[in-house]
C-alpha cells in the first residue's frame, strides 16, 4: 500500500507541474525567485504563463516555478545553459560573470526613478545590452521594471553614519559591495531566499531591496524600519539560451516575442503602482517606514555616489553622461 500511495504521489505530482503541457507541445520552464500575486515579476511571470497557454495551445506550454522552487538566482544562469531551463528574469545586478555593462544599473543615484531606467533601456544603448551576452549563450529578451531600493536594518537609519558597522545582505555584485562599503558597512552577499533568515537570526543586521521584495518576503518584520531613500535600482532582464530561441520555428519564436513585448509593456507600466500598494501594506501591517528630508538624503548621495569613480571604466563614461541627461 506504501508503494502505491508513494506511486500515487508521484503522479499527481508529475502531472501537476506538467498541467500546461500536452505531447508534442514545447515546454518553456520560466524560474525565478520572488512571489506571484502582487508582486512586479511575478505578476509579469504569471501573466506570460496565461497567455503562452491560451494563445500558444498546442505549439508550446509554459510552466512557471516561482519562489526559487527550482533554483536561485545563483543557478539558474547555469541551468539555461544547461538546457534545463528556458527563461529566467533575474535582477540585472546577477549577470557579473556574464557582462560588466549592466554594472550602471546598480550604480547608486544613478537613475531618478523608473521612468528614467524605461528611457535609458530603449534607447540603442539599452536596447544592444540586451545581445551584450550572446557570445556566452545569454539573450535578453526584454527588460523588466521592479523600482527603486529602500534601505533598512535592525536601528533606525537615518544618516549613512548609523549603518557604521553593520552587515548588508547584497546581491552578488562588485557595485553593491563597493556602495556598503562606502557607507561603512559589511557587505555580504547571499540568495535571495535566504534573506528573510539571515535578517531574522542576526546573520546580516540589514539589507537593501524594493517595496515588493521587502513586503513579499516580508523583511519588514525582522526589521527596525525601512528608510525611503531611493538610492538604487532593481530592474530584471527576461534572459533565455540563445540556441534554444534560435532552434524555435520561425512562426512560434515570433508569437512568443509578441507576447512577451505586450506583456513588458503593460506590466512595465504598472510597476511604480505595484511597489507603492506594497509599501502602503508594509504600514498597514505595522512595519515602520522612515522617510528622509532632502538634506537628509543628500548626506546619502553624498557617501555612495563616490563609488560611480571605481566603475566608470566598465560602464563607460558616455552611458553615465546618456543616464544622467535622461535624469536632467
Ligand atoms: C534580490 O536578490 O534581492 C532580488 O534580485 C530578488 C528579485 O528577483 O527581485
Amino acid at each position: 500500500v506504501k508503494a502505491a500511495v508513494a506511486a500515487l504521489a508521484l503522479s499527481v505530482s508529475a502531472s501537476a507541474v506538467s498541467a500546461a503541457c500536452d505531447d508534442g507541445e514545447i515546454v518553456i520552464k520560466f524560474s525565478h525567485v520572488t512571489n506571484t500575486d502582487k508582486h512586479p515579476k511575478g505578476i509579469a511571470a504569471s501573466l506570460l504563463e496565461q497567455r503562452v497557454n491560451d494563445e500558444m495551445n498546442g505549439k508550446a506550454c509554459m510552466e512557471v516555478f516561482p519562489n526559487s522552487t527550482l533554483y536561485n538566482d545563483n543557478q539558474v544562469l547555469e541551468a539555461m545553459l544547461q538546457g534545463d531551463v528556458q527563461l529566467a528574469a533575474p535582477s540585472l545586478s546577477k549577470f557579473e560573470q556574464f557582462t560588466k555593462q549592466f554594472r550602471i544599473f546598480d550604480l547608486p543615484f544613478m537613475f531618478r526613478d523608473i521612468d528614467a531606467v524605461d528611457a535609458f533601456q530603449t534607447s540603442d544603448t539599452g536596447q544592444a545590452m540586451l545581445e551584450s551576452m550572446t557570445k556566452r549563450g545569454l539573450l535578453g529578451l526584454a527588460f523588466w521594471h521592479n523600482g527603486m531600493k529602500q534601505m533598512s536594518a535592525n536601528k533606525p537609519l537615518v544618516s549613512p553614519s548609523d549603518a557604521q558597522g553593520l552587515k548588508f545582505r547584497v546581491q552578488s555584485s562588485d557595485v553593491l559591495k563597493a556602495q556598503m562599503a562606502a557607507i561603512g558597512g559589511s557587505p555580504q552577499p547571499m540568495a535571495f531566499s535566504e534573506v528573510y533568515g539571515a535578517l531574522q537570526t542576526g546573520v546580516v543586521d540589514g539589507q537593501e531591496n524594493t517595496w515588493s521584495n521587502i513586503y513579499g518576503k516580508k523583511f519588514f518584520e525582522v526589521q527596525d524600519g525601512i528608510t525611503e531613500t531611493n538610492h538604487g535600482i532593481i530592474d530584471y532582464l527576461l534572459v533565455t539560451n540563445v540556441d534554444w530561441w534560435e532552434g524555435l520555428d520561425a512562426d512560434v519564436r515570433d508569437q512568443l516575442a509578441t507576447i512577451i513585448s505586450e506583456v513588458t509593456v503593460a506590466r512595465n507600466a504598472e510597476s511604480t503602482a505595484v511597489n507603492a500598494q506594497n509599501k502602503q501594506a508594509i504600514i498597514d501591517a505595522g512595519g515602520t517606514v522612515r522617510t528622509l528630508t532632502a538634506e537628509q538624503r543628500e548626506e546619502w548621495v553624498t557617501v555612495m555616489k563616490p563609488v560611480w569613480e571605481q566603475f566608470k571604466d566598465d560602464v563607460g563614461q558616455e552611458n553615465i553622461d546618456a543616464a544622467q541627461a535622461i535624469n536632467a
